[in-house]
């Protein structure tokens, strides 16, 4: 893979360099809750403007249905990354077309503009491999070179991540050249003990990941909506709370695995739940309680790891020498459900061994809670692409940077 410090001495200097980014933030109406991701290629661009570079940063926002959608707009995120470099960001209007193309010609070297959301076409996430090489054909005209530092996207099989750079000369951008850095370290020689943090809300979305870690991992710790379908597996009453019943044949079967090969698989002894699922905009104080994780009453949600599974979990992280987290311990955006992804975020702080946060919720979840990301080894940016690393699989994003 080369590196973008290998691209700029061959010479960047007035040439348009396209850097997929992930700029896929958080918002709140046009508030960016969390501008991590956007900080994160900052140094990229940063370094590609000395470099006398015309940049064009591109990315997804959320999931829009291949049309244009003022929800999704990259204006915001487009507007924060020139108060970081400190410089005036233009912005196209569309990815494409007469916007994308004036915007790019009217660049001087050193200058930045960022095209509006890659997903408002439908080419741009379409299984159809000649409708996304026609999409990157026309993404290619508008650069001469290529940076891919999109991390949080290298598992999607896009124009932008995977076509793209086959039409360009490329290279991999500093923050996934740090991210890949980081999760070798996770899959290669890993230090001992390691414990893997998994929350979240879906089963189905860690199963690779749960598969793979029985081979690796010495602790597996479960909270989140995801426990409960662990704990129902076990027998135990769930409540109204997330539950993928058609997952229970796997997690028994991972449960069994996990017993065979003596890697510690370790549940939610009590949990605090509600009648009512929050309102986390209002964040308005809810009645809740916590009960036994074995005796959760019909009726009640599951919306947090109880105090006991707070103090249990820190002392299976307190002597872990390598700690993987993905995922929030409950509904963590309101403060009565915040407690369990707190103790968890605080337990790898206290740690002294070499702990990632992997993944857009968890990585803004402490932020939000107010941690110092430096007290963490490192904030993946990249939830899925962390995940998809870890179960060893090709990431297309990744593989398209090699040659
Ligand atoms: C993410 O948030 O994990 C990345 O930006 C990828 O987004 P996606 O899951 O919508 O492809």
């Amino acid at each position: 893979m080369k590196t973008i410090d290998e691209l700029i001495a061959e010479g960047v200097t007035g040439k348009r360099v396209f850097v997929r980014a992930d700029l896929n933030v958080p918002l709140s109406g046009t508030t960016i809750t969390d501008d991590g991701r956007i900080r994160a290629v900052q140094p990229t661009v940063e370094k590609l403007v000395a470099a006398g570079a015309r940049v064009v940063v591109a990315s997804h926002l959320g999931r829009p249905k291949g049309a244009p959608d003022p929800a999704f707009s990259l204006a915001p995120a487009a507007a924060r990354l020139g108060e970081l470099i400190g410089a005036d960001v233009a912005f196209a209007t569309d990815t494409v077309g007469e916007s994308a193309r004036a915007t790019v010609a009217g660049l001087g070297d050193g200058q930045v503009a960022v095209l509006e959301n890659l997903r408002f076409n439908p080419a741009e996430t379409s299984k159809d491999d000649a409708e996304r090489g026609a999409f990157a054909d026309q993404l290619a005209e508008l650069a001469d070179l290529y940076v891919g530092d999109g991390f949080g996207a290298v598992h999607r099989k896009h124009a932008s991540v995977f076509d793209l750079p086959a039409r360009l000369p490329h290279a991999a951008g500093d923050l996934i050249a740090t991210e890949v850095g980081v999760l070798k370290k996770l899959t290669e020689n890993v230090e001992r003990p390691y414990a893997v943090v998994l929350g979240g809300s879906k089963v189905s979305d860690k199963l690779g990941v749960i598969d793979h870690l029985l081979e690796r991992a010495d602790r597996i710790l479960i909270g989140g909506g995801m426990a409960y379908t662990f704990l129902k597996a076990q027998g135990h009453e769930v409540g109204s709370s997330l539950l993928q019943e058609d997952q229970i044949p796997a997690v028994l079967e991972y449960l069994k695995r996990a017993e065979d090969k003596g890697v510690e698989f370790v549940l939610p002894v009590d949990v605090v739940v509600s009648e009512t699922f929050p309102d986390l905009k209002a964040k308005a104080p809810t009645e809740h309680r916590t009960v036994p994780a074995d005796a959760m009453p019909a009726g009640f949600i599951g919306l947090d790891n109880g105090p006991e599974t707070n103090k249990l979990y820190a002392s299976k992280l307190a002597d872990a020498a390598t700690v993987f987290w993905n995922g929030p311990m409950g509904v963590f955006e309101h403060p009565d459900y915040a407690e369990g992804t707190r103790a968890v975020a605080q337990a790898l702080v206290d740690s002294s061994g070499f702990s990632v946060v992997g993944g857009g919720d968890s990585a803004a979840a402490v932020r939000t809670l107010g941690f110092d990301e430096n007290a963490f080894g490192h904030i993946s940016t990249g939830g899925g692409a962390s995940l998809e690393y870890l179960e060893g699989k090709t990431l297309p994003g990744l593989a398209a940077l090699e040659d």
